[in-house]
């Protein structure tokens, strides 16, 4: 791909005379090329970077791992230092570390906030892991390990181009910010009062995130929309202590088999939610919308083969594609109480919980939810039990306009990197603090995902493909430079 030279792509140049910087470029080979060659000879060096960084446990949600969160945090902040950022690793008070670092303010270059997260979800039960979660290995065309895709390559994508951009013109193509967050898989509950507290030093034009998949194998997609989430621990307790099950079976009410009745009262046979309320705020699909993703290339079927199943209770009068990124729905993700062990014990348990989680899209508020879910319970909860409902989660969903000069710039580089158009997309997940970055921040958020559906992220065996880790890198080194020429276009 040939772009034509810019001016001031090198520290400097901008005091040459103009006739001679003309001359000067013309024999120059443009400054993208040589940072593509530079990211093109860097791999393997870019490969064992990857596997350093995946090989820290930064598990934010276990406590064990508290001191390896901070050494992933540090891994960063000595990345960004060593293309001569002062990197400020921001302690907070609930939770882990925010690595925070800026390039210096150059006026007239656009200014790009780059966030993501440098924690990873629990490895959980290892003998179900081919190789070590934390011994990063390839196979084939890809890399396992936790964190590999989600977060940590994507991540990386990132700070691997600007390097290069750094380490061939000595000097950065646009202004930028660096938000890697430590807790954004327990909910970035602290990372909320570092944006407020911060709001006027992180003034940027655009946000870029990658921490989500492609469209599918060599089909990239820019995500125009994120669902939220609310999120809960529902805890049930009945009487005091473990009963025999035939001595006090019909006296009292069995905490767990009245939290199968609750559970089983949110979501009808019909896949909709029944909490009163629940669907009043949600914005429907417009006709053009639902036109467009009926457009994207999905087989239903082939969908659910891949993830071992043939059909699928849902949402009535939706597509899998609507329901799994436009329709709220309700999820039990755990769920306890009583006798676990080998054969039967016969007991009725004193208490019994599950973990419960709802997705949410536009205009559905999660405080809102929680309002109807409690006044629901309440409604529902047979007598004999207390219900106690512990708040984990809240995040709004998010939609972000696709008419933004970055959309476009983000066109071009996926374009130019993948050799495909990249499609448009939502997610079905959740980044809670992407909403709070649209609103607080009023910038256009561009969500670049270079993950694939079946990288396994939250399950064991996580993996990334070199390949696209590789392609996401030149993307974003393409990026910057079309975030340059877009922002500056738009300005004439
Ligand atoms: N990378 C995911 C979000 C995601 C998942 C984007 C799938 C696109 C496709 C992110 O790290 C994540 O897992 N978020 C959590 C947020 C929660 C802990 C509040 C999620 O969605 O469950
Ligand atoms: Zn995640």
């Amino acid at each position: 791909m040939v772009t034509p030279p810019e001016k001031n792509y090198i520290n400097g140049f901008a005091t040459i005379q103009r006739k001679t910087t003309e001359v000067r470029e013309s024999l120059m080979e443009p400054v993208i090329d040589q940072v593509t060659k530079f990211l093109h000879s860097n791999r393997t060096n870019a490969e064992q970077t990857l596997a350093e960084f995946l090989a820290i446990p930064s598990v934010s949600a276990d406590p064990k791992h508290r001191a390896d969160v901070r050494r992933a945090a540090e891994w960063v902040a000595e990345f960004l230092s060593q293309m001569g950022l002062r990197a400020e690793i921001v302690p907070s008070d609930t939770g882990h570390p925010v690595v925070y670092a800026e390039t210096p303010y150059r006026e007239g270059f656009p200014t790009v906030l780059i966030y993501g997260h440098y924690d990873v979800q629990p490895a959980e039960d290892p003998t179900l892991w081919e190789s070590p979660p934390f011994q990063p290995t390839v196979r084939g065309d890809a890399i396992y390990a936790r964190g590999a895709s989600d977060d940590k390559g994507q991540v990386l994508t990132h700070l691997l181009s600007v390097r290069a951009w750094y380490e061939v013109t000595k000097s950065w193509p646009v202004n930028f910010k660096f938000i890697i967050e430590g807790e954004e898989e327990v909910g970035s509950s602290a990372l909320e009062t570092f944006v407020d507290k911060y709001r006027d030093r992180l003034t940027c034009d655009c946000v870029v995130v990658s921490d989500g998949n492609q469209f599918g194998p060599g089909q990239p997609a820019i995500t125009y929309g994120l669902r939220g989430i609310a999120y809960f621990e529902l805890r049930l307790t009945g009487p005091n202590r473990d009963l025999h099950s035939g001595s006090f079976g019909g006296t009292v009410t069995n905490p767990a088999t009245a939290l199968t009745m609750i559970l089983g009262r949110i979501m009808g046979q019909d896949g909709r939610i029944t909490i009163p309320g629940f669907y009043d705020d949600v914005l429907p699909l417009s006709d053009e919308e639902r036109r467009r993703l009926r457009e994207l290339p999905f087989d239903e079927r082939a969908f659910w083969a891949t993830l071992g199943v043939e059909s699928a209770l849902g949402e009535p009068g939706y597509t899998v594609l609507e329901r799994r990124w436009a329709r709220p729905t309700f999820e039990v993700c755990g769920l306890w109480g009583g006798y676990q062990g080998e054969g039967a014990k016969t007991v009725i348990p004193a208490e019994a919980g599950a973990k419960i989680s709802f997705r949410l899209v536009p205009h559905q508020a999660p405080e809102r939810v929680r309002q109807q879910l409690l006044a629901y319970l309440a409604q529902i909860c047979p007598p004999g039990v207390r219900i106690e409902l512990v708040d984990l989660h809240a995040s709004p969903a998010v939609v972000t306009p696709l008419d933004s000069p970055y959309i476009k710039a983000a066109e071009m580089a996926v374009k130019a990197a993948f050799s495909a158009p990249p499609v448009f997309t939502r997610e079905g997940g959740s980044i809670p603090i992407v909403g709070l970055f649209q609103e607080r921040l009023g910038a256009d958020i561009l969500l670049l995902g270079w993950g694939q559906d079946d990288d396994n992220t939250h399950a064991p065996n996580e993996k990334f493909s070199l390949t696209d880790f590789h392609r996401g890198t030149l993307a974003s080194a393409y990026l910057w430079e079309f975030i340059r020429k877009v922002a500056k276009s738009h300005e004439t």
